[in-house]
C-alpha cells in the first residue's frame, strides 16, 4: 500500500516507516522537521513541509494518491501545552483538520490517528478501559479527544474511516540502534535516565514526587515499545483495508511501573550506578496511567512483543549509548 506518515521523521513516526518499509509499502513522510530528524526519513522520500500551511498539503496530496494516511505530526508535551494553549490547539487541532480536509478534496479515506492516554485526565478506575470517561488535564490532552472527536463528522460526511490509537508511554528504540528517542529538550524519563548515565553534563535524574499514593509514593506509567506501536498500526491499517469501521483503542501492555521501579530497572540493565534527586510533582501528572488494551488484542489481534520493562529499558539503552558515541 501507498501510506502517507505525517511526522515520519519524529521518533514513532521513524519506527513505524521502517517497519511498513520492511513489510513491503510504500512509505511517504511529510514533516515540518521542527521536533524530527532528516537522519531518521530513511524508508521513503521527505517532503519538508507544514500541516498549518494548506499549500504544502496540496503539494504531497497532488503528487499521487495514498491508501492510508498515518498522523504522527504533534506537539505533545503537556508541560509546554500549559504555557501555549494557543500553539497546541493550531498544531494539533487545526493542523489535523488542515490534513483531513485534504484527504477530503483528495479522496484519501483511510486514517490512522496518534491519540494518547492524555484524554483520560485522572483516572478513577485503573487499568483504563476506552469507556473511561474522557476529561483531560491540559491543553495536549484536550487537542487529542478535539481530534478523536471530529472523527465521526468526517466519516459520516466524507466516509473517512479511523482508528484513534491511545499510545500510554511509548518508549524503547530500534533493536540494532539504528534510530531511537532524540528529543531536545528530552522530558521523558527512560530517556532521561539513560542520559543521565551516558552525559556528564546532565546532572543526576530528577525524580518527581515521592508522595503520591502508590506503592512507593512515585508515578506508575505503562511503557510500551515503539514498535509495538508501530504494529498496532500495521494491523489498524489492516483492518480499515478490510472494510472495518471507525474505532478508538488503548496501547499499553497492561502492567504499571512506578518511577523508582523503572530507575532500578535501568540500573539493572546499564550496570551503572544512577543517583537520582527526588524534586516537587510535575503538574499535570496523574498518579497512575495503566492501559486495559484488550480490545485492541480482541479486534486487532495485537500482541506487543516487549512485554517486560527491562526488553524495553535494553533497547532504549543500546540507542542512547549509540547516539553518545557518535556525538
Ligand atoms: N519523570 C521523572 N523525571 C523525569 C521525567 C519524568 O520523574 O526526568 C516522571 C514523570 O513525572 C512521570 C513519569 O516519570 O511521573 C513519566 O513521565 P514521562 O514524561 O516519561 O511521560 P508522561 O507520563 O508524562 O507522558 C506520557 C506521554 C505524553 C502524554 C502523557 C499522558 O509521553 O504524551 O503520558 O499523561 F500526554
Amino acid at each position: 500500500m501507498k501510506v502517507l506518515v505525517c511526522g515520519g521523521a519524529g521518533y514513532i513516526g521513524a519506527h513505524m516507516c521502517r517497519m511498513l518499509a520492511s513489510a513491503g509499502h510504500e512509505v511517504f513522510v511529510f514533516d515540518n522537521l521542527s521536533t524530527g530528524h532528516a537522519y531518521a526519513v530513511q524508508w521513503g522520500p521527505l517532503v519538508q513541509g507544514d500541516l498549518l500551511r494548506p499549500d504544502d498539503l496540496e503539494r504531497i496530496f497532488a503528487a499521487r494518491s495514498y491508501d492510508v494516511v498515518m498522523h504522527f505530526c504533534a506537539k505533545s508535551l503537556v508541560g509546554e501545552s500549559m504555557r501555549d494553549p494557543g500553539g497546541y490547539f493550531r498544531n494539533n487541532v487545526t493542523g489535523t483538520v488542515n490534513l483531513l480536509d485534504a484527504m477530503v478534496r483528495h479522496g484519501t479515506r483511510n486514517f490512522i490517528f496518534s491519540s494518547s492516554a492524555a484524554v483520560y485526565g485522572m483516572p478513577h478506575d485503573v487499568p483504563l478501559a476506552e469507556d473511561h470517561p474522557t476529561a483531560p488535564i491540559n491543553p495536549y490532552g484536550r487537542t487529542k479527544l478535539l481530534v478523536e472527536q471530529l472523527l465521526p463528522a468526517y466519516d459520516i460526511q466524507f466516509g473517512i474511516r479511523s482508528v484513534a490509537l491511545r499510545y500510554f508511554n511509548a518508549a524503547g528504540a530500534a533493536l540494532d540502534g539504528l534510530i531511537g528517542e532524540d528529543h531536545e529538550p528530552e522530558t521523558h524519563l527512560i530517556p532521561n535516565i539513560l542520559r543521565s548515565v551516558v552525559d556528564k553534563h546532565t546532572g543526576p535524574l530528577q525524580v518527581f514526587g515521592d508522595d503520591y499514593d502508590t506503592p512507593d509514593g512515585s508515578c506508575v506509567r505503562d511503557y510500551i515499545h515503539v514498535n509495538d506501536i508501530a504494529s498496532a498500526h500495521m494491523l489498524a491499517m489492516d483492518h480499515l483495508a478490510r472494510g472495518g469501521t471507525s474505532q478508538v483503542m488503548n496501547l499499553g501492555n497492561g502492567a504499571g511501573f512506578s518511577v523508582l521501579q523503572v530507575v532500578d530497572t535501568a540500573r539493572r540493565v546499564t550496570g551503572k550506578r544512577i543517583d537520582y534527586q527526588v524534586m516537587p510533582r510535575r503538574p499535570g501528572d496523574p498518579p497512575v496511567l495503566v492501559a486495559s488494551a484488550t480490545k485492541a488484542h480482541t479486534d486487532l489481534g495485537w500482541r506487543p512483543q516487549f512485554d517486560t520493562l527491562e526488553s524495553i529499558v535494553e533497547t532504549a539503552w543500546t540507542w542512547h549509548r549509540n547516539r553518545a558515541a557518535r556525538e
